[in-house]
This record gives C-alpha cells, sequence and structure tokens, in this order.
C-alpha cells in the first residue's frame, strides 16, 4: 500500500535547516515509494487569523473548523495520509508563531464532552512525527520543544515519531556537508515511508 507523508515547514528560512532536514527526509521516503506533500505554514500563516476559540467545532456535527479558509482545507487533507511530520526549528523552546497558528486550528479535531473528550476518527490511522533542529544543545529549547509537542499530541491521543538536530550552525547549507546528519535524517525517512500502523 502507497504510503503518504504529509509534512508541514514551520520555518521561515526557505533555504535553512528544517528545510534541508526535509529534502533529506523526503528524498528517503520517496526513493521508498511513498507520496510525500510539504506545506509552507508560514505561507498559510499570512491569510490565517489563528483559532477565535468560538468553539462552534465543539458543537458541530463534524470535526472541522468553521473557518473555511486555506487552512482548513490543509488541515482535512492532512487527515487522508498515514503520517503528519511537523518540520521546525526551535524558537525560545518552542516553535514558530506561524506553525503555532496552524496546530491552533487543529483545536477541532477534539471535541470535549461533560464526561470526557473524543477526537476525530480521520485522525486514528495517522502517525505523528516531529523534525527539529535547534542552535544550542538539547537543554537550552530542543528538549522544551519536544516536550512541547509531545504534550499537544497526547491531548490527541498519539504518540510522537522524533528527529531531533541539536547544536546545528545557522549558516545556509553549512549542514549539507554534515554526513552524521544527513544519515539520520535519511533514516528517518526511510523508517516513516516504512510505516502504515
Ligand atoms: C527567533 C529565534 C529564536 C531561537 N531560539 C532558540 C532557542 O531557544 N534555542 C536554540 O537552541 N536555538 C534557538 N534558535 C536557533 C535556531 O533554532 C537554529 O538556528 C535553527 O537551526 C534554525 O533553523 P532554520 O535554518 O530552519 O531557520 C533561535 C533562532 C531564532 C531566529
Amino acid at each position: 500500500m502507497l504510503n503518504r507523508l504529509f509534512i508541514i515547514n514551520g520555518s521561515p528560512r526557505k533555504k535553512g535547516n528544517t528545510s534541508n532536514l526535509i529534502k533529506w527526509v523526503a528524498s528517503a521516503a520517496i526513493e521508498k515509494g511513498a507520496h510525500v506533500e510539504i506545506i509552507d505554514a508560514v505561507k498559510l500563516a499570512k491569510e490565517n487569523n489563528g483559532c477565535r476559540g468560538c468553539r462552534q467545532c465543539n458543537i458541530s456535527e463534524d470535526y472541522t473548523c468553521v473557518i473555511k479558509d486555506d487552512t482548513s482545507l490543509t488541515v482535512a487533507r492532512m487527515l487522508k495520509s498515514n503520517v503528519v511530520i511537523f518540520a521546525t526549528p526551535v524558537y525560545f523552546g518552542s516553535f514558530p508563531g506561524q506553525l503555532k497558528q496552524f496546530i491552533d486550528r487543529m483545536y477541532c479535531l477534539k471535541k470535549i464532552h461533560q464526561n470526557g473528550f473524543s477526537i476525530s476518527p480521520a485522525l486514528k490511522d495517522v502517525s505523528i512525527a516531529l523534525i527539529a533542529v535547534s542552535g544550542a544543545g538539547e537543554e537550552f529549547g530542543l528538549n522544551f520543544l519536544s516536550s512541547h509537542m509531545r504534550a499537544i499530541f497526547s491531548g490527541l491521543d498519539k504518540d510522537i515519531e522524533e528527529l531531533l538536530i541539536p547544536s546545528c550552525p545557522p549558516e545556509i547549507d553549512k549542514i549539507k556537508s554534515n554526513t552524521r546528519i544527513k544519515k539520520k535524517a535519511l533514516a528517518f525517512g526511510k523508517m516513516l515511508a516504512e510505516k502504515i500502523d
């Protein structure tokens, strides 16, 4: 069966470290026969004013947001894939605001009831992964980002596969000569391509 990978790029630097990691992960996955779609969260954020907190999604029949824009359509398309990968740099111990805006719009995938909660059935067969890169060591933000993502997705009943790259120099394309990181990224892409729960 064809494995569909949906990558959401949260980095504002289009040729930066996150983009290079995405390229390696995607190329290894494509080589294994996966279909890969890459979405630019920063571009989407230009027309995404963020979740309004109206909670209409909580009382609607389905698990969709009442704001009908490209972000809504992207969230719906994302659910048709086998693996959704959030790729991001660490910004002050978390991820860039543009990616946060996208994730907030995923609130419609959960309904809070009086006696608990339910999750969109469309999310049931989707695996979640995180690619994250930081300038400093793990303890200066990468670990916080990882915990934050795990907390978000445990609220949606999901575990996360992770590719975490600390201490990565910020210079454009310097990462390309790092064969150790490249090898890790290729292995991660291959693993995701072979993963269908
Ligand atoms: C606004 C901003 C905040 C950052 N905060 C952190 C941080 O808290 N911890 C860290 O290790 N690196 C931090 N960095 C460094 C980036 O995570 C790092 O340079 C990363 O490789 C950038 O990825 P990119 O090339 O995809 O933009 C920050 C960079 C920026 C621009």
